[in-house]
């Protein structure tokens, strides 16, 4: 077998209302570089992957042995090198595009076992909430729902002009501190709320109703709850619509927030109120512009 690499994208979870069921994919790789040969190794390279395990602890070989396990099968010795352009622990699906590029790798160095759906499953099943994996697996926008039956999923094109704006924070926040900060409980006020906002908002991204994106993108399940480990996030979600974003939400569980922007008009404005909040909140970080990936995992072969 000849050597392949497997390209998984960032995505950004949640967008508001749609609380580990909604994700979209952002053009930030991850890359794992498979060889096989006679001994299994793995290499992270890059400034991100400092300090991550060289060895078979490293996150995306446990990635690669969740298909072994789901398969029965055994996978033959490579060589696994291993890149990153996404921040980690910022709230961009690091972790998703980490096991969703070793579940593809292991399942293409076994000789394809697995069809799309099966591979979503183990990485839903492992990352336990399908909002990351599925847009980091199928690109563009992805509805996705996990419970004891399976997954389900839809994936919509993303809707013509729509850009996102990121601001990532120079600090890290874990994904289970951000989770322990939430109610165990909500009210049937609140959970109307969500499901309503929810549901608005996957159906104005599939019909590409841009002017609905910031009544939709409303959020009292998790964005209140962790706005106090996010300086600025507040001002931001209330304020970000009046400075050219058609909406705006945490990323994930954070600390990165996600503006929507109409791609034909300028984000000047836009990056303006961002580092102006940033700095008021004396904080350090980027401010960038994406297109929404709509590619998905990749496979390349050499030769
Ligand atoms: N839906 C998840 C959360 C995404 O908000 O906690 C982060 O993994």
């Amino acid at each position: 077998m000849t050597t392949f690499t497997v390209r998984a994208p960032a995505s950004s979870a949640n967008l508001g209302p749609g609380f580990d069921s909604l994700g979209l994919s952002v053009p930030l790789y991850t890359t794992v570089k498979v060889t096989p040969g006679d001994v299994t190794e793995v290499v992270p390279h890059g400034p991100e992957l400092e300090g991550t395990p060289a060895d078979e602890s490293n996150y995306v070989y446990r990635a690669m042995l969740l298909v072994a396990k789901r398969t029965g099968l055994t996978l033959p010795p490579a060589r696994m090198e291993i890149t990153t352009e996404v921040p980690l622990a910022r709230g961009l699906g690091s972790s998703a595009a980490a096991l969703v590029a070793g579940i593809v790798a292991a399942n293409e160095l076994l000789g394809r076992p697995l069809d799309d759906h099966a591979v979503l499953d183990v990485a839903a099943r492992e990352e336990g909430h399908p909002d990351n994996v599925a847009p980091a697996l199928f690109g563009g926008i992805v509805v996705a729902t996990l419970d004891k039956l399976g997954t389900h999923y839809v994936r919509l094109d993303p809707p013509a002009n729509l850009g996102v704006t990121v601001l990532i924070p120079d600090f890290e926040l874990s994904t289970s501190k951000a989770r322990a900060v939430l109610p165990r409980e909500y009210s049937r006020a609140d959970a109307v709320h969500a499901l309503s906002h929810a549901a608005l908002l996957a159906a104005a991204l599939s019909q590409g109703r841009l002017d609905l994106l910031r009544h939709a993108m409303q959020d009292y399940i998790h964005q209140i709850w962790r706005a106090p480990l996010v300086p600025g996030l507040s001002d931001i979600l209330e304020d970000a619509w009046r400075h050219g974003a058609l909406g705006a939400a945490l990323s994930g569980a954070g600390p990165t927030v996600l503006c929507f922007h109409d791609t034909r008009e300028s984000t000047a404005l836009l990056h303006a109120y961002l580092n102006s909040v940033m700095k008021k909140n004396g904080l350090d970080g980027r401010v960038m512009d994406f297109p929404i990936d709509t590619q998905g995992t990749l496979i390349e072969r050499e030769g």
